[in-house]
């Protein structure tokens, strides 16, 4: 089992590719937090170290293997001494530490992935990643930040840092963060004027960002136009404005459930072109938002628990001759105020697998 995992931490260190929903990866990371993990039963390797002290180091108690550190869960209060300078990934998850220190990394420059996921850290000193020239990944969700840090390795393609105590983002953290392909920052008491103008912008390859739950209002502005995930659900959103999705030409999915929209400004979804799915569901909704039907890609639509009242014929299918390129897979709009009898058979003339359709009845 150990062998396995390793293995596959070794498949992502190596991974290169466009960004993909990798979910071994977050499964490990959320499971092992809660200490359910699979446990090692051996192992002999800590003796035949302190029997060879001219062989290669490994932190007391910490496992080495295959370029791999791993000392999570060890109670640990600071990050350990002596790791060994080749090490690729560090996995120092579901300890106690409270500071990053300028020291703590120095030497590890073929580091890859850095995970101090669920510690105490609430203080990062601004050298303490210098040293980290080869950095992908770096996940720190679970402590307690009340910012990111500033300095983090321009090679960075993945950055976690949901459930801290983020308030700020400031457009420093990220210029120049070319090679960042994702960004996970939900569950903060982050709120919209805490997020810098053009915060984000500028990152030619940034293609997933999740800010969910948190306290922001609006959809952040200056999002690069390479992004193809934005996932937005749980905040305090009121509104989509025709400014609010400019740009975004490549964006394939947007996340803006539980929030409390109550519309969406004609012309905002002409910004996403090739939008796939659109999740609106719990929100205020009073009508469909305009242009679905003008939209060639989309096929999940969730609308249900809003305050929809009418669906017109041309809501969702565009009139006359069939010009989408791809059906529709999902349509809810249970849990809203329409007289479905209402609903006329045409509404839905582009959609050909029946079931597609979730209307459902209204209490
Ligand atoms: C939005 O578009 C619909 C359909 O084209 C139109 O009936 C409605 O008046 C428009 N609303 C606004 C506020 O422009
Ligand atoms: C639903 O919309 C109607 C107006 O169409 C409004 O009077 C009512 O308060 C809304 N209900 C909720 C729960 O927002």
């Amino acid at each position: 089992m150990k062998a396995t995992i390793i293995f596959l931490l070794l498949a992502q260190v190596s991974w290169a590719g466009p960004f993909q929903q990798r979910g071994l990866f977050d499964f490990m990371l959320e499971d092992e937090a809660s200490g359910t993990g699979p446990e090692d039963s051996s192992d002999t390797e800590d003796g035949i170290h302190d029997l060879e002290p001219l062989g290669p180091m490994c932190p007391f108690r910490c496992q080495c293997h295959l370029r791999v550190v791993q000392c999570s869960d060890l109670g640990l209060d600071k990050v350990p001494k002596d790791l060994p300078p080749d090490t690729m990934l560090l996995d120092l998850q579901n300890n106690q530490i409270t500071e990053i220190k300028d020291d703590d990394f120095k030497n590890l420059k073929n580091l890859h992935s850095l995970i101090l996921v669920n510690n105490k850290i609430s203080k990062i000193s601004p050298g303490a990643f210098a040293p980290l020239v080869k950095l992908e990944r770096l996940y720190l969700s679970k402590n307690q930040l009340k910012e990111l840090p500033e300095k983090m390795p321009k090679t960075l393609q993945e950055l976690r840092a949901h459930e801290n105590e983020i308030t700020k983002v400031r457009k420093a953290v990220f210029s120049g963060m070319n090679q960042m392909i994702v960004i996970e920052l939900g569950t903060n008491p982050l709120k919209s004027s805490g997020i810098e103008n053009g915060a984000f912008q500028g990152m030619k390859k940034l293609s997933y960002i999740r800010i969910a739950d948190t306290n922001i209002n609006t959809v952040p502005q200056g999002l690069p136009s390479s992004l193809t995930e934005l996932h937005l659900d749980g905040n305090k959103i009121t509104k989509i404005d025709a400014a609010s999705l400019k740009g975004l030409n490549n964006l394939a999915k947007l996340g803006l459930s539980f929030n409390i929209i109550s519309a969406v400004d004609n012309g905002s979804l002409a910004n996403t072109p090739h939008l796939r799915e659109l999740h609106l569901d719990h929100n205020k909704l009073i009508k469909i938002p305009g242009g679905l039907a003008e939209h060639k890609y989309i096929q999940v639509v969730y609308l249900h628990n809003n305050n929809i009242s009418a669906i017109g014929p041309n809501d969702f299918c565009p009139p006359g001759y069939n010009t989408k390129k791809a059906s529709y897979s999902g349509v809810s709009l249970f849990s809203n105020p329409v007289r479905y009898w209402e609903v006329q058979p045409s509404t839905f003339r582009c959609v050909y697998v029946r079931s597609a359709i979730q209307i459902g009845n209204y209490k």
